[in-house]
């Protein structure tokens, strides 16, 4: 999951002495490297498939076609197998992260953290000695297995560690460690590509391992989090680390309300059975519907297989790869500015806008490959044509990441309240990863069925997902969380849902209250 933060934004907390310690920006800046690793798989994929010495070695049939002339664009490269080596890792880390819930709860965030920087390192490894097509899928199975698990413990650890006060701030610094980590798999794809002797697809997935290896390095080093010693017993020890963390001795305040949040969680003993209950039904279908519609807004389409996709409309190996590059910045500087202005013009408007940036970008799209290629894709797009096309790329690219790229992960970060957040957490990671999944192995027959028509298909999904923000989705900006079944209350659908004398299942602890 990319971003998931359990812990509730707002200002809660306001009143403890914390200080933001070297020591709590080391911790933070070690488990951040999750993000960039979680990155760096989603972008390396694409542009090592584009490769010509790497298809030739693994998928000599796809070469084959992509050579042959007069071949139908859209499908050049349809290949169950191709698709397989990018979306084996989804499900795996679908699989691997209903275990890594349980460890994480068990024995603490650290042996989650240092299990998964493990099995990336080992999957970095074979898939850079790979051999075989089956060396190259059992890699991405344990990079799958890398992702479960880290992406489970280092958003919660971030988040237990960090001052009350910055943790929003954080859930949106975790999905910027997303797309850094792609950006630099496009960037380090870009030079690989051009070492001699067609190894360099050997290289970009090799070096996966990097920040692997930082995660699993300071893993060792790292303390584990106040709360977790809390949830398992160890009171003393929570005690000292809070003071450590926090660089004061005036913490009993905040360790007093994390001991009543982790009472009043461990009182809550059905999650999932409680988020199926009538008043919750708001929330079971935002936990569904958000990481659907952030799938279906065809993102990773571009993420995984942009080099692949600029190669089909005609781009030279190089510019492909380098086209890549250029979207995978784009990604990142728009993150930033929806950090900046999120707090300031709402989550709804952004998600307006970048739904109505990226319906209009499609379409163009859309209408610009059907006419070049019309709908036997022979041809290709003409030099100016193209550069309209990878623009075109950017403003989609921006639109999303301005929108529903970190607001598909802030969102339902704040909505659950603390009786459900468990549940709604990891319903929302995995129908995410799953959905990450079906695009991934979707997408390559889809290109080849639907044609420039795939461009239309996610338009279509981005008008119905504006529609729903506008008419389901209630602003949340500024609301403190154990104020929010107000929001619902007060909505024109939602409110019937929500019973007259609505009270927590559970007494909130002051820790979550804003
Ligand atoms: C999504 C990923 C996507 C990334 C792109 C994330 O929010 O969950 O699927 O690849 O954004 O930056």
């Amino acid at each position: 999951m990319a971003g998931g933060f359990v812990a509730p934004t707002g200002a809660q907390g306001q009143n403890y002495k914390a200080k933001m310690t070297t020591f709590v920006l080391i911790t933070c800046i070690v488990s951040a490297t999750g993000g960039l690793i979680f990155g760096y798989d989603i972008g390396v994929s694409g542009g090592v498939t584009s490769m010509d010495p790497f298809l030739k070695k693994f998928f000599p049939k796809v070469f084959r076609k992509m050579k042959e002339a007069h071949q139908n664009q859209y499908c050049k490269f349809d290949s169950q197998l191709l698709t397989t080596f990018t979306s084996s890792l989804y499900i795996a880390g679908l699989i691997a992260s209903f275990f890594a819930s349980a460890v994480t709860r068990m024995f603490g965030r650290k042996p989650s953290m240092l299990f998964g920087g493990v099995s990336f390192l080992i999957g970095a490894a074979i898939n850079g000695a790979a051999k075989d097509v089956a060396m190259l899928i059992i890699g991405r199975i344990l990079l799958g297995v890398g992702v479960g698990f880290a992406n489970q413990a280092v958003p919660l650890y971030l988040s237990e560690m960090a001052p009350p006060r910055l943790r929003g701030g954080l859930n949106m610094c975790f999905q910027l460690m997303v797309t850094i980590g792609i950006l630099a798999a496009n960037l380090i794809n870009y030079g690989t590509q051009k070492i001699h002797g067609g190894w360099g697809w050997r290289v970009s997935l090799a070096l996966a391992a990097v920040p692997a290896g930082i995660m699993t390095v300071g893993a060792l080093g790292l303390p584990d989090t106040p709360n977790s010693m809390i949830e398992r017993g160890h009171h003393d020890k929570a005690r000292n680390m809070l003071q450590k963390i926090r660089g004061t001795h005036e913490i009993e305040a905040e360790y007093n309300d994390l001991v009543e949040a982790s009472e009043a969680s461990k009182a809550v003993k059905h999650p999932f059975r409680n988020i199926l209950q009538r008043q919750y039904r708001p929330h079971l279908v935002m936990a569904i519907a958000i990481p659907f519609f952030q799938q279906l807004t065809g993102i990773n389409v571009i993420m995984f297989y942009a080099p692949v996709l600029f190669k089909t409309i005609g781009f030279a190996s190089n510019a492909s790869l380098l086209s890549a590059v250029i979207t995978g910045l784009v990604n990142v500087l728009a993150t930033l500015v929806s950090i900046f202005s999120v707090d300031k013009v709402g989550r709804k408007f952004l998600f307006m806008e970048g739904g109505v940036q990226m319906f209009i970008s499609q379409i163009i799209i859309a209408i610009i490959l059907g006419k070049e290629f019309g709908s036997n894709g022979e041809g290709s797009l003409g030099k100016g044509i193209a550069i309209v096309v990878v623009i075109l790329i950017c403003i989609y690219v921006a639109a999303f990441a301005w929108s529903w790229g970190p607001l598909g992960w802030l969102v339902p970060s704040e909505i659950f309240p603390l009786e459900i957040r468990s549940a709604g957490q990891s319903i929302n990671v995995s129908v995410n990863l799953l959905f990450t999944f079906v695009i991934a192995q979707a997408f390559l027959p889809m290109l080849c069925h639907f044609k420039f028509g795939l461009f239309l298909f996610f338009a279509g999904w981005v008008l119905v997902m504006s529609a729903f923000v506008h008419f389901l989705l209630p602003e949340t900006k500024g609301i403190p969380i154990e104020e929010m079944p107000l929001a619902w209350k007060s909505h024109w659908y939602w409110g019937r849902f929500i019973p007259e004398d609505y009270r927590p299942d559970v007494e909130l602890p002051k820790a979550t209250k804003a």
